[in-house]
């Protein structure tokens, strides 16, 4: 059975005490579960305290996106050898923010997945279409474009020890989430198109779902048979909320 895996993207928020409060209360309250991990991703002023803080416990710790590059003149990145220096194991790479705001094609999380599978990170690669690309039943057509330009450039044995998260674009901070079933869909797709190049890394495989998860809605997703856990955006910034996702995630 693979493990559930709840992560939380903290985007741009918090401030050093409150950070420092929130993991608090998410260390007091981890479930007692080896099948669940939690995993937080904080703004990078915060990672280094925080991996201090969490130090010898079990809550994981990821940033929410990294430079392709490894060292040099660019100016305001952050490269991987940083992000392994301050202790951080996970990547996210592709969020929608990142691919919609700050304009990064699907090469250009390509790359950055590459370099994070390279320096011996584990990437969590987001994929997901926009509400006007479901309405036009291209969602396959747009997921399938995403994950093609990872694996074209890291073949699917760069995808051994990757995650990968379906965030529908429509679904993020709008409390508009995905029915368990169509979520289902996409993850079966996604499974389904990694195991076409090798069923045993596509079974290992962990694929979250993101996009308005609460405590509320967790268990009905996670307990469809491809949803492996969550990539909590809003929920992810209490500690009450986020265990609330754990809890639901135990309980399955
Ligand atoms: P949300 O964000 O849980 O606030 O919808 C999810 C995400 O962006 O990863």
């Amino acid at each position: 059975m693979r493990d559930i895996l709840v992560a939380g993207n903290w985007k741009m928020n918090g401030d050093s005490a409150g950070n420092s409060e929130l993991v608090a209360g998410i260390l007091a309250g981890m479930p007692d579960n080896e099948r669940i991990k939690l995993l937080v991703c904080p703004p990078f002023p915060y990672l280094g305290s925080t991996a201090q803080q969490l130090a010898g416990s079990k809550l994981l710790l990821g940033a929410q996106t990294v430079s392709e590059h490894s060292a040099g003149a660019f100016t305001g990145e952050t490269s991987i050898s940083m992000l392994k220096d301050v202790g951080c194991e996970f990547v996210v790479v592709g969020h929608s923010e990142r691919r919609s705001l700050f304009g990064e094609s699907s090469a250009a999380v390509a790359a950055k997945f590459k370099a994070v599978v390279d320096g011996g990170l584990t990437p969590i690669l987001c994929v997901g279409e926009t509400l006007e690309e479901r309405q036009a039943e291209a969602t396959e057509r747009v997921i399938g474009e995403q994950l093609r330009a990872v694996l074209d450039l890291v073949g699917v044995a760069g995808l051994a020890t990757a995650i990968v998260a379906y965030e529908p674009v429509w679904a993020i901070g709008t409390g508009m989430t995905a029915s368990p079933q169509q979520a289902q869909d996409v993850h079966e797709f996604i499974r389904q198109m990694i195991a076409a190049e090798d069923a045993d890394i596509a079974a290992a495989t962990l694929i979250l779902y993101g996009g308005s998860v609460k405590g509320d809605n967790a268990a009905g997703l996670f307990s469809m048979s491809d949803i492996d856990g969550g990539l909590i955006g809003g929920a992810s910034l209490k500690a009450d909320d986020f265990l609330a996702i754990a809890t639901a995630a135990a309980g399955i």
